[in-house]
């Protein structure tokens, strides 16, 4: 099976059939790096707004933009033993196999924020992933340590879909409707807790207002967390995984209003918000937000007995039709696990999908959405910037460098320790910073 890049481009050039969400995928990254405006560039995010002060990505030099598959395949291969221990390259499961390959560590954005945490001799951390995760790694990592994102434009749509004036304005609303007295258990008016997938910012808010931050792999353990320690939440930026496990943990629909920061009180009355145990920040995924009951009911019709298996960024009904929602580890775990040769329909971002098939050729694995649609700013990072910035360190000069300032670090790490510490079915015990 050829990785989703070569398909993109063999779909554009009509050598094969098959469908992409914009044959502007098949182009350079780079060609978007000059836009007049920053962009998602082209992909499932494109039709989302990209907040002004995005960080914009210069022109990667002419050397890189031109170079072939095998001769950056070189560089970067030299560059790396050039560098040895001094530098540790990290790998989201969502970039294309043409960066992957050069990972040290692959894995989901839990795994990476500690795999960041687990080499504090290197000097550099390469992180081939998007903008949050850069951060978070350089909020976890050694103070010497420089982090590096190959390409600025990978950021996250749905991280930018909450931004830290709009939640201070939430919170100020919220605690004028609650107060900020603890009931008669201890418990405060609203714990708030934001999604892995949140800039660092948002992470140092809730550090500094009780909060804690989760992973699409710890967020029930972490709502257990929120649930002792407060009699609501606000639970930010995606309201799909908020919803989902707040669901799957027996919290009713009607207690998880939305919280729409366009509108006074996010668009409910007195009432609504009274009875609120969740409160949902109205943000969402692009990529994970294609997939649809109708892709499930023609998965089973095709393809009786296969097992679907999503990502809890998707809606609800998509959730809920399926065999079995995690992180993208749980997904890789669960078709791991399989010792019979089965099939499965997977809801999750493209690269990971394809990568899995490729892994277990004794399994049918394919995903759900069959139009080729990657997440368009984890894309932005091809084999040229890696080249790029990896060169770079050999001439002893850190480019495309993240630092999240001190103010906004030190609140963060309180809430991202509390995320490492907390443990299921240790909700009630208390962890660092209370
Ligand atoms: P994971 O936390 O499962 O790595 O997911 C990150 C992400 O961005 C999913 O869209
Ligand atoms: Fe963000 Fe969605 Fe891409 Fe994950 S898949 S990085 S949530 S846009």
């Amino acid at each position: 099976m050829s990785s989703v890049d070569t398909t993109i481009r063999l779909i554009s050039a009509g050598a094969i059939a098959g469908e992409t969400c914009s044959p502007e995928l098949a182009k350079g990254p780079w060609e978007f790096d000059l836009a007049p405006a920053p962009s998602y560039g082209p992909g499932s995010s494109m039709s989302d707004v990209i907040p002004t002060g995005s960080p914009r990505q210069g022109q990667l030099p002419e050397v890189y933009r031109t170079a072939s598959a095998d001769e950056l395949d070189a560089r970067i291969r030299a560059a790396k033993d050039a560098l040895g221990d001094r530098v540790v390259v990290l790998g989201h499961f969502y970039q294309r196999d043409e960066v992957v390959r050069y990972a040290d560590f692959v894995g989901d954005s839990y795994q990476l924020a500690n795999a960041a945490l687990a080499r504090p001799e290197a000097e550099a951390i390469v992180f081939c992933g998007v903008h949050f995760m850069a951060e978070t790694a350089d909020i976890l990592s050694a103070a010497d340590q420089s982090v590096i994102l190959p390409n600025l434009a990978a950021g996250c749509s749905m991280a930018d879909m909450a931004d830290i004036d709009s939640v201070l304005e939430c919170w100020e609303q919220l605690e004028a409707r609650y107060g900020t007295e603890p009931d008669a258990e201890g418990r405060v008016p609203v714990i708030p807790v934001t999604y892995m997938n949140s800039s660092a910012a948002l992470k140092g808010f809730c550090g500094e207002h009780g909060g804690i931050v989760c992973t699409s792999s710890n967020a029930a353990t972490v709502l257990e967390w929120a649930f002792a320690r407060g009699q609501r939440v606000l639970f930010f930026p995606d309201q799909h995984l908020g919803r989902n496990t707040a669901k799957a943990m027996g919290v009713p629909l009607e207690n998880m209003p939305m919280w729409n920061p366009r509108k006074p009180l996010g668009g409910n009355d007195d009432a609504t918000l009274d009875a609120a145990r969740v409160i949902l920040w109205h943000g969402f995924c692009s990529v994970h937000k294609r997939f649809t009951v109708d892709q499930i009911d023609r998965a089973r019709a095709e393809h009786p007995g296969v097992r679907v298996l999503v990502h809890p960024e998707c809606p609800m009904p998509v959730v809920d039709a399926a065999d079995g929602a995690g992180s993208t580890d749980y997904i890789g775990k669960a078709i791991a696990a399989a010792t019979e040769p089965t099939t499965f329909a997977i809801g999750t971002e493209i690269n990971m999908v394809n990568r899995l098939a490729q892994q277990y050729p004794q399994h049918e694995i394919f995903s759900l959405d069959p139009v080729v649609c990657p997440c368009s700013t984890m894309y932005r990072i091809h084999p040229g910037y890696l080249a790029w910035v990896l060169e770079a360190l050999v001439r002893g000069e850190v480019i495309n460098r993240i630092t999240v300032d001190a103010a906004v670090a030190a609140p963060a790490r309180v809430a991202l320790d509390r995320m490492l510490a907390a443990r299921p079915g240790q909700a009630a015990e208390r962890v660092i910073g209370d």
